[in-house]
């Protein structure tokens, strides 16, 4: 690959040195960014490039400690990044950036690690400083907008100075190994598809927990919750990539046109219906991984909070493929285990020939984090003499073990699809606002009730509502057993 120009707005912020630099230097390791390429951190303080450098290796040191495969590039690496001084709303630092970026024939990233509300001003500065030519590519991170009418803003702004085509929003779950491989499995094998569907799936789980609670954002976390933070963006997307009709190609657009088609396929959960179809809880204090942790509200500081830190809810994609099969979704913090999957439930055998013996439905789990791999439950005789007796047993495949390795982090692929300029992992715009229009509902119902998110324990697996949601339809969250 060419050298190129990065240029990261928040160059001293977490998302620069915790995600994108250390995934920058797994990327030089491996021979993708090549000498020549510059990566510039801008930041409003004044510091040398020396001293820039010193903070990032003390990151990388820190982020990369297990996972520092070279540590002799280091050095080299860092050499390739300077510091620039620039304030966003004022002139400074600007003309002098302009002049070091001058050459329109070098692929240029802007990378906006900053609040969504500087998108619009950074924006236009680009575009006065004529920083905005064929080979300009500008990255955004969610959040994008708090609801579709501010999403539908930011938008507008980056349309008016950047082409859609220039725009890369990331979805870091798009970027993620077992998620691309989701593309695999489902297009790569013949045997999946004739079942993909609603004669043969009974529904589909997706759980996305984490053990981790506010980390020091809880200015942003409190405004947003985890409907916004989780479900408008990772967890749809995945949903719309279990749910998408086959793509005729790999293009960019023909995979986009297909989760949008999903995205305008769910079912809208009107105000009525969200008392029974949505979930919200917000974590006590209680112990996750053998360790105590404070509630929410004590963890915050206030007692008045009623943003959810947990959603559960049960969704419907009303088309031919999928008519009568809930999709339930649950994600949440502190629960009480790091996991993600999907899990595909097949209907039951139309008749049993094993009188009193229990058939277990069929189950493909495909594990996002940890763990990553594919299991298939199917149901076998268990081996005696003493008649026909059925247990249900994985057929199970372990990434780790099967291809070894080190997997690469989401951000490692997904810089590198900037630069080569493709942006089949980055959400198009009207994903965004398909999403959210489908996400603004259960937000305004929630907002007009009286009622609070439900309690749940740290260190469980949510608010016993959301068992109830699923037990109610005679089913139970898939648990790895
Ligand atoms: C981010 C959310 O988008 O995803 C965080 O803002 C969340 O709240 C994170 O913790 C989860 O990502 P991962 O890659 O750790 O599963």
């Amino acid at each position: 690959m060419a050298p190129f120009d990065l240029i990261i707005f928040g160059g001293t912020g977490d998302l620069a040195l915790r995600k994108l630099l250390p995934a920058l230097f797994h990327r030089y390791v491996d021979g993708q960014i090549v000498a020549g390429t510059r990566i510039f951190g801008l930041a409003r303080d004044s510091q040398t490039d020396e001293a820039y450098r010193e903070r990032v290796r003390e990151a990388l040191q820190k982020h990369l400690a297990f996972d520092m495969r070279a540590p002799s590039m280091l050095e080299p690496f860092l050499q390739l990044l300077s510091y620039r001084r620039i304030d966003l709303q004022a002139e400074d630092g600007w003309g002098e950036l302009a002049a070091e970026l001058a050459d329109e024939s070098r692929v240029r990233v802007f990378y906006l690690a900053v609040g969504p509300d500087l998108f619009g001003s950074v924006g236009a500065k680009l575009q006065a400083h004529g920083l905005t030519g064929a080979n300009t590519r500008v990255v955004v991170e969610k959040p994008i907008g708090h609801d579709r009418a501010s999403a539908a803003a930011i938008n507008d702004a980056l349309g008016q100075v950047f082409a859609e085509s220039q725009i890369y929003r990331i979805d870091h779950y798009l970027g993620k190994e077992t998620v691309q491989n989701l593309t695999a499995l489902r297009f790569g094998n013949a045997l999946f598809e004739p079942l993909w569907r609603a004669e043969h799936i009974d529904h589909v789980q997706i759980t996305v927990a984490e053990t981790v609670g506010l980390e020091r954002r809880a200015s942003y976390y409190d405004k947003s919750g985890a409907l916004r933070d989780m479900v408008q963006n990772h967890m749809l997307q995945l949903l719309c990539l279990v749910a998408m009709e086959p793509p005729s190609s790999l293009a960019a657009d023909a995979i986009r046109d297909e989760k949008l088609k999903v995205l305008h396929s769910l079912k809208p959960i009107a105000d009525g219906a969200t008392s029974h179809l949505t979930v919200r809880g917000q974590y006590r204090a209680g112990a996750v991984e053998g360790r105590p942790v404070p509630g929410y509200l004590e963890e915050l500081g206030t007692n008045t909070s009623r943003t959810e830190t947990f959603v559960a809810l049960k969704a419907e994609v009303s088309n031919w493929r999928w008519a009568g099969v809930p999709f339930y979704l649950r994600t949440g913090k502190r629960l009480a285990d790091r996991m993600s999957e999907i899990v595909l439930t097949f209907r039951k055998v139309p008749h049993s020939i094993f009188g009193d013996e229990p058939v277990a439905q069929n189950q493909l789990v495909i594990r996002l984090q940890p763990d990553e791999g594919v299991k298939l439950w199917i149901v076998n005789k268990i081996p005696g003499p003493g008649g026909l007796r059925l247990r249900r047993v994985p057929m199970d495949l372990s990434f780790a073990e099967t291809f070894g390795g080190r997997q690469p982090e989401a951000y490692e692929r997904l810089l590198m699809d900037v630069v080569r300029g493709n942006p089949m992992l980055f959400m198009r715009r009207d994903e965004v606002e398909a999403a959210w229009s489908w996400i603004d509902p259960i937000l305004a119902a929630w907002q007009s009730s009286n009622e609070s998110p439900k309690a749940y324990t740290a260190g469980s697996w949510g608010p016993s509502a959301a068992v109830a949601l699923i037990e109610r339809d005679g089913r139970t969250w898939h648990e790895d057993a």
